[in-house]
C-alpha cells in the first residue's frame, strides 16, 4: 500500500527544482515542430490545491514556490516558471499549483502526446478525471517503471521521460537505475529526467555517480546534473536536505539556463546557513 502522498510536498523546494529543469526541457522540444512524447512514470496527481488540508498541514509550498511569486530579481528560467504557475491561479493568491502533468500539458501542441502512469488509486482518479479526456494525453493506473516498455522509442523519436519515484521503498532507487538503462538502450538520444532525494542513506548517495555511469555508456548527448542543498537533516539523521535532478541526453542550452538558477534557489530557499548548489556535466553536454 502507498502511503506517500504528494499533495503534502506540491510546491515545495524539490517542485521548484524539478519543475524548472521540466519545462526548460520541454520549451527546449518545442523550438522543433516535429511531435514529442512526454513520458511521466509517477505522475501524482495532475495538480494540487494549496487550500486544502494536504498542502496546509505541512505549508512547504510557503518555503518553495510562495518564496519566488513577488521577486523582481528573478533569472528567466524561474520567471517562467512563475508564469506558468500563475496560468493555474486567477488574481494574485497563489491557490494551485501545477504538478509535473499540468506543466506538460500546459506546454504541449497538438502534435504531441503524454503518456501518464500512476499507482496510487485517489491520484490516479483526480488525474484521469483532470486529464484522461485531453486529446493526445493517455492516463493508466499502472507501475510506472513497467510502462517504460511500451511507450519507448516514439515514433517521431523525439521524447523526453520524467521518473519521479516517492522513493518510500528502497527498490526505488534500483528500479530507478534500472528505468534509466532501459530508457537508453530503447531510446539512445531520448531526453531522461531523473528527480532524486538527498537524504543519509546510502542507496541515495550512490544513486547520482551509478546514473552518470549508465548515461556515460548509453546516452548520446551526456548529462546534466543539478543539486539544491537548503536544509538540515535532524539529530537522528532523518529528514530531506535537498534534491537533485539529473538529466540525460539534456538540451544543450541547459547547463548554460540552469547556471545562474541554482545559486539563486539555493540563497533564497534557504532554510539554514549551509544552504548550496551544485550544477555539473559531462562532456558533450
Ligand atoms: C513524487 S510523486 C510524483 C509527482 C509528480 N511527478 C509531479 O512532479 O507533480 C510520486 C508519485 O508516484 C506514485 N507511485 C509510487 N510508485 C509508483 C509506481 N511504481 N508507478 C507509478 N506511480 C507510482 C505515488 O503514488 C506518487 O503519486
Amino acid at each position: 500500500m502507498l502511503a506517500y502522498r504528494h499533495a503534502f510536498h506540491a510546491g515545495n523546494h524539490a517542485d521548484v527544482l524539478k519543475h524548472t529543469v521540466l519545462s526548460l526541457v520541454l520549451r527546449y522540444m518545442n523550438q522543433k515542430d516535429k511531435g514529442w512524447r512526454y513520458v511521466d512514470t509517477h505522475a501524482g496527481a495532475g495538480g494540487y490545491s494549496l487550500e486544502g488540508e494536504y498542502a496546509n498541514k505541512r505549508g512547504e509550498y510557503e518555503q518553495g514556490i510562495a518564496l519566488l511569486l513577488e521577486r523582481s530579481d528573478l533569472p528567466a528560467p524561474l520567471v517562467e516558471l512563475v508564469a506558468l504557475v500563475r496560468q493555474f491561479n486567477s488574481g494574485k493568491a497563489l491557490r494551485q499549483y501545477p504538478g509535473s502533468p499540468a506543466i506538460a500539458q500546459a506546454l504541449m501542441r497538438a502534435q504531441d502526446q503524454l503518456r501518464l502512469s500512476e499507482l496510487h488509486p485517489t491520484d490516479f482518479k483526480i488525474l484521469a478525471s483532470y486529464l484522461g479526456d485531453v486529446p493526445g494525453v493517455e492516463v493508466k493506473l499502472t507501475d510506472g517503471f513497467a510502462a517504460l516498455k511500451s511507450h519507448l522509442p516514439p515514433t517521431t523519436r523525439r521524447g523526453v521521460v520524467l521518473i519521479d519515484p516517492s522513493y518510500e521503498i528502497k527498490t526505488d532507487y534500483t528500479r530507478t537505475l534500472a528505468a534509466v538503462r532501459e530508457c537508453l538502450e530503447r531510446f539512445p538520444e531520448g531526453v531522461v529526467v531523473v528527480w532524486l532525494p538527498q537524504v543519509q542513506l546510502v542507496e541515495a548517495a550512490h544513486l547520482p555517480q551509478r546514473l552518470k555511469a549508465a548515461a556515460d555508456t548509453g546516452a548520446k548527448k551526456g548529462w546534466v546534473h543539478a543539486r539544491l542543498t537548503v536544509a538540515q537533516a535532524d539529530e537522528r539523521g532523518f529528514g530531506m536536505m535537498g534534491s537533485s535532478v539529473f538529466v540525460a541526453n539534456p538540451p544543450h542550452t541547459l547547463f548554460a539556463e540552469l547556471q545562474p538558477v541554482m545559486p539563486y534557489l539555493a540563497q533564497v530557499l534557504a532554510q539554514f546557513d549551509g544552504a548550496k548548489s551544485a550544477l555539473e556535466k559531462s562532456h558533450g553536454a
